[in-house]
């Protein structure tokens, strides 16, 4: 269902590059189907690289789905004509530092579909210093476990609220049942932690996330 979502995200015809692709599923699914026109999969670890070269073998997609092995966004070619660019199941934290360390392959005109497991914020911190406007958000639970898909393209400065960059500005408006479900069950998480001994700095900046999910709740 997660990756489901993150493929509803992609534009018809994209190009697409997804980035740490394990076992390529997403760029094989969408090609099926025909909604893409063409993709890179790139993959920076052996095993994932193998079991994503096997997809693209076993379903004879070899001419329109490149299998790479490349670190983050050098994946990535100029020829390859990327139009959309999907990097999930990793922390949020490690989606930002691909992106960063990725600037140069960045064209400005790619769709970004950013599944973050985590580390949300620093991620949604990035995207308003780098000029990318938040366009689409969701929150969804699998296996008990809650996540987001965070859709944003470069439109120039944009600025965001310090708890719209906590929260997703998009979230904020929207309150879906599951994003409050999700900050339900982050809220009860920090009580639990502030209820052990927590150095005193931590335990300020957990005390004022905990407020700020009360107040969003109230
Ligand atoms: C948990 S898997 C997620 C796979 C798939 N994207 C999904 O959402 O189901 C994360 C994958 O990202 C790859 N990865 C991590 N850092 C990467 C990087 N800098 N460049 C390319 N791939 C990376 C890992 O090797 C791993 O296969």
């Amino acid at each position: 269902m997660r990756l489901e979502r993150v493929a509803a995200h992609v534009p018809v015809g994209a190009r697409l590059a997804d980035i740490g692709s394990d076992h390529g599923y997403l760029p094989v699914a969408l090609l099926r189907r025909g909604l893409i026109a063409a993709a890179v999969a790139g993959e920076v670890a052996l095993t994932p690289f193998h079991a994503a070269q096997r997809s693209v073998r076993e379903n004879a997609l070899g001419s329109a789905i490149t299998v790479r092995l490349a670190d983050g966004l050098a994946a990535i070619e100029p020829e390859d004509g990327i139009t959309a660019i999907s990097i999930c199941g990793m922390g949020g934290e490690t989606i930002r530092d691909i992106l960063d360390s990725g600037k140069a392959r960045l064209s400005g005109r790619e769709r970004l579909v950013l599944q973050p497991n985590g580390g949300e914020q620093p991620l949604r911190q990035w995207l308003m210093e780098n000029g990318y406007r938040i366009l689409g958000e969701e929150v969804l639970r699998e296996n008990r476990f809650y996540y987001e898909i965070i859709v944003a393209e470069r439109t120039g400065p944009v600025t965001y609220t310090p708890e719209e960059l906590y929260f997703g500005p998009l979230q904020l408006q929207a309150r879906s049942p599951a994003f409050l479900a999700k900050w339900q069950r982050m809220l009860h998480l920090k009580q639990k932690t502030l209820a052990q001994a927590v150095p005193e700095e931590k335990a300020q900046d957990i005390a004022r996330q905990a407020q700020w999910i009360s107040e969003l709740l109230a």
